[in-house]
């Protein structure tokens, strides 16, 4: 059954977290280009990068439109972002998309759990979440289909990379 009613305090959360996440993500893929810029995959990744930088630019009319903070920790999501896209582009084309499948299999669930206690009189804010949630879902299979899976030590790499983000989200959530 679909709520009826958003509480304050849960617009407030999302809209925090999601604008640190999607911080972050263009950022993650602003490392990787700074490597691969000339590597096959390089329109690819400009691609996402764009998409994300699309999603934070959204969040920050909400942010705004709501009058909500962003998260305190802004600069530092944006830092760590960017160190996850240069260590695994580093580590080679196969580790960095190793990182997108971990990261947006995080973000895609996140999304969905929004979308799904987002309430009727949230409609427009759940639209666009889906639309995110998407849009990240094809960032885990652009990866996907570049043989992220294959990376060498894919297990314990997509492990500590999503174990950092579901940190990151619930301190984002909150600070
Ligand atoms: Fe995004
Ligand atoms: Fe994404």
């Amino acid at each position: 059954m679909t709520k009826t009613h958003t509480s304050r305090s849960d617009i407030d959360r999302y809209l925090r977290v999601d604008h640190a996440g999607e911080r972050a993500a263009q950022q993650i893929y602003k490392g990787q280009l700074a490597i691969m810029k000339n590597h096959a995959m390089g329109p690819e990744i400009q691609h996402m990068m764009e998409q994300e930088v699309e999603h934070l630019e959204a969040f920050e009319t909400l942010l705004n439109e709501r009058q909500v903070r962003p998260s305190l920790l802004d600069p530092l999501w944006g830092a760590a972002g960017f160190a996850l896209g240069v260590a695994t582009a580093a580590m080679g084309p196969k580790a960095a998309m190793a990182c997108t499948i971990a990261v947006e299999e995080v973000i895609g669930e996140h999304y969905q759990k929004q979308a799904e206690n987002l309430g009727e009189d949230e409609a427009s804010l759940k639209k666009i979440v889906e639309k995110f949630r998407d849009d990240e879902l094809e960032h885990r299979d652009i990866a996907i289909d570049h043989d992220g899976e294959n990376a060498k030590h894919y297990d314990m790499l997509r492990a500590v990379i999503q174990r950092g983000c579901r940190t990151a989200i619930k301190v984002a959530e909150k600070i």
